[in-house]
């Protein structure tokens, strides 16, 4: 007898390469599906029939108007590989006289997974009316996105210009290599780029000169790097993708399928990070709420208490050995059970941290993720306190208002997130003449106030740190910290005992 999860699996594979890859994707959204289903789509293996050399060929005629030996010289007779949506060649460029990898693209695949597409929303939408319940998952934005996805990972340009991202990335970086893209020979269905010769991770053997552990350290930093450094990454660094070249060298290939963070969201990941490595549930909580681009969370409190339990459960367990793909899925579950919404980018962003993890694992080597953020952090709070930056940060936006402000009291952060999100507004509006209403007015205008001192003490500092030679810029020191001194007791004790 079949489990239910084992039978939905069946079905899946039934049901052909788009609800595979489908399925792949969504074993790895807990806050989606239970556990044992996960588990068993996990094993969900793409099964694709090579296509003729003929139909290959031919595809590669019409996307370049050429015949194929007007533009090779050669090309195999054989396609190395071939998977669910493209097949690739060996091939040598008549030009150039260079060995490339030639990646065709199924015939007719757009329109088949555009078809699956429309029946899955439409099985979505019945499964929603069926089961009610399901109507939280919001399952139909998840086919939504899926749908964007798979759409970028079919166009082939869209693949090339993702390799020459990567590519300026490491650029001065010999410990990475992403094979060079042919322009002139590329289009959305046809892939053309530089033959790279590297071995299969899985048979590297240290016997042949090979070194597992660098080959692991390489590995996990170079997918570090363009997560915390450039906020654009591999969404999919697998073993199929890689190959191991001379020198322990990373060649990752298969750039079809990349996700990104915003430079917020990156500061809030390492700060999340960093907060495990210190056990600091307060930090934390304030991270997660930052990566999931969250200003303000009204149970701030009952969230810090469920993240404490959980750096409780993982405060035995040194923080170098801490699993960072397992503990953010956890973290993230708390998010989800307190009916707050995970962004989809962070799921790759797990899944990504997972996988490289897993490969590293593989080559037996004993790799902490979290030392290898630390530089990372470093680096940007030295970036961040340049003058530059620290004078943009304060003079700027109204959102770096909240950074000043987080160092107020609780209730006028929260007073201050209000007037964010408009919900002051209403207030005033509505309770014009309320003892909350005139309490707010004052407590606002104290707000700019201590934002105005604390602009000019800031300044002076600056100052300090680079003219202190100059009197003038002494005396201006000494008298903005005079009048903020005076200000910040004047407005301790007012609203201590009232106004
Ligand atoms: N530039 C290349 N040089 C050498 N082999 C390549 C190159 N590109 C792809 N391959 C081989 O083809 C396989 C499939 O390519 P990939 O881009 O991963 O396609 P798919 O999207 O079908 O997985 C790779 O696993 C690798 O073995
Ligand atoms: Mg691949």
């Amino acid at each position: 007898m079949l489990t239910r999860s084992e039978r939905i699996r069946e079905v899946i594979e039934d049901l052909g390469p788009t609800f595979i890859k489908f399925g792949q994707i969504i074993a790895d959204r807990p806050d989606l599906i239970s556990e044992p289903l996960r588990e068993e789509l996990k094993k969900l293996q793409t099964a694709a029939k090579p296509f003729s050399n003929e139909v290959a060929y031919h595809i590669i005629e019409e996307e370049l108007g050429d015949p194929v030996y007007e533009v090779f010289d050669s090309i195999g007779q054989k396609p190395i590989a071939s998977a669910s949506i493209a097949q690739v060649y060996e091939g040598v460029l008549k030009d150039e006289k260079r060995k490339v990898a030639i990646k065709v693209q199924r015939p007719h695949i757009r329109q088949k997974i555009k078809l699956d597409l429309v029946l899955m929303k439409i099985l979505v939408e019945y499964a929603v009316k069926s089961y009610p319940e399901l109507a939280s998952f919001n399952l139909a934005a998840f086919v939504e996105d899926f749908g964007t996805i798979m759409m970028k990972e079919l166009d082939f340009a869209n693949e090339a210009s993702n390799m020459m991202r990567f590519s300026e990335m490491f650029k001065n970086d010999d410990t990475c290599k992403i094979p060079r893209v042919y322009n002139k020979y590329t289009t959305h269905k046809l892939l053309v780029m530089e033959w790279v010769d590297g071995i299969e991770p899985q048979k590297i053997h240290s016997e042949n000169g090979y070194d597992k552990t660098k080959i692991a350290v390489n590995g996990t930093q170079i997918i570090l790097k363009m997560i915390l450094k450039y906020g654009f990454f591999h969404a999919d660094p697998h073993d199929g993708n890689i190959l191991i070249g001379h020198n322990n060298q990373m060649i990752l290939l298969d750039h079809g399928m990349t996700a990104s963070l915003k430079p917020k969201q990156i500061d809030a990941l390492i700060s999340f990070l960093l907060g495990f490595a210190e056990s600091n549930e307060n930090k934390i909580t304030k991270a997660l709420l930052r990566l999931m681009e969250i200003g303000y969370y009204k149970n701030f409190e009952e969230l810090e208490f469920d993240i404490n339990e959980l750096v409780q459960k993982y405060s035995y367990i040194p923080s170098n050995k801490i699993d960072v793909s397992m503990v953010m899925n956890e973290a993230f579950r708390i998010i989800l059970r307190h009916g707050l919404k995970v962004p989809s980018n962070l799921y790759m962003l797990i899944k990504t941290i997972g996988t490289i993890q897993k490969f590293a694992e593989d080559l037996n080597a004993d790799i902490s993720v979290i030392e290898f953020i630390k530089p990372y952090a470093k680096e940007r709070i030295v970036e961040k306190f340049t003058l530059e930056n620290l004078l943009n940060k304060v003079v700027n936006s109204a959102e770096d208002y909240l950074y000043l402000a987080e160092t107020l009291p609780k209730d006028v952060r929260e007073i201050v997130n209000n007037l964010k999100k408009g919900v002051l507004k209403h207030e005033i509006n509505f309770r014009e003449d309320s003892f909350t209403n005139k309490a707010l007015r004052n407590t606002t205008n104290r707000i700019a106030f201590v934002f105005i001192m604390g602009l000019m003490l800031v300044c002076s500092t600056l100052l300090m740190i680079y003219r202190s030679d100059s009197g003038l810029v002494k005396a201006f020191f000494i008298i903005s910290i005079v009048i903020t001194g005076w200000t910040a007791l004047t407005l301790f004790f007012k609203t201590k005992f009232g106004s």
